[in-house]
């Protein structure tokens, strides 16, 4: 049978159509990506998202662990040990900290707000830090930071607040001349590694 031009043209054309359709399906426009290995599908943001979620540490978020702590004189001893330990830490902690000190900081004030041996005061922890989530971009924002929840703290219990100016004279260690940061210092100018004396 003899088709006329016009059908030879008209199949053509859609042969054409098709051709195209088949090619757009072969680069489909996804973001997803499977494991040739596991046959996991990851989803946008490919395979880093999935490896840093792993490295995560389990149980940094959570709720209270421990029970109500009833003795009074026993709560008051473990605070002040422990604002003691958290102020003397946050006006130690590096001036410019890394993204993985940061974590630290910040994961370590989640823990204290499950871990904290007084269950009833943890809990209240735990709502001031919705509520004021951990400052760990500098020394001075961490401890400013712990300074106004300190405050929190003490505005609860009917105490004075506290004037976070003088932070630095009530949490003076006597580690005034030590090496405030771990890293080895660096010359500006150079680049070398400082030499301090007595080390
Ligand atoms: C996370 C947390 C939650 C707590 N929740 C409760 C609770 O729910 N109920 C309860 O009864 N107790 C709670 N406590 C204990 C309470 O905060 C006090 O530690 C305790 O009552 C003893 O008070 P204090 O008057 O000796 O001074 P503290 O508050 O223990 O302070 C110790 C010293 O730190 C200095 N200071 C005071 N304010 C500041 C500030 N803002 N910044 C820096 N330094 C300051 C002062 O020199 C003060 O003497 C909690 C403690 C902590 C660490
Ligand atoms: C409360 O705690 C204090 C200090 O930890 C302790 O000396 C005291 O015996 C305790 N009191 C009671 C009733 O357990």
């Amino acid at each position: 049978m003899m088709l006329s031009r016009f059908a030879k043209s008209l199949f053509a054309i859609i042969a054409m159509m098709f051709l195209f359709t088949m090619l757009a399906m072969l680069h489909p426009p996804s973001r997803n990506y499977i494991d040739p290995w596991t046959g996991q599908l990851f989803g946008e943001g490919g395979v880093e998202k999935s490896l840093k979620a792993k490295q995560q540490i389990a149980g940094v978020n959570g709720g209270v662990i421990m029970g109500k702590l009833g003795n009074a004189t026993a709560k008051a001893a473990l605070g002040q040990a422990t604002w003691k330990l958290m102020h003397t830490m946050t006006l130690r902690y590096p001036e410019h900290p890394t993204p993985d000190e940061r974590d630290a900081l910040k994961s370590y004030f989640y823990l204290t707000s499950r871990l904290y041996p007084c269950g009833e005061c943890a809990a209240e922890f735990q709502l001031l830090l919705k509520k004021y989530p951990p400052q760990t971009s500098s020394r001075r924002a961490a401890s400013l930071w712990l300074c106004a929840v300190h405050n929190e703290v003490n505005k609860r219990l009917g105490k004075k607040e506290f004037d976070c100016a003088h932070l630095d004279d009530e949490y003076d260690c006597g580690c005034g001349g030590d090496d405030n940061d771990v890293r080895t210092p660096k010359d500006v100018d150079t680049g070398a590694d400082i030499i301090r004396g007595g080390r």
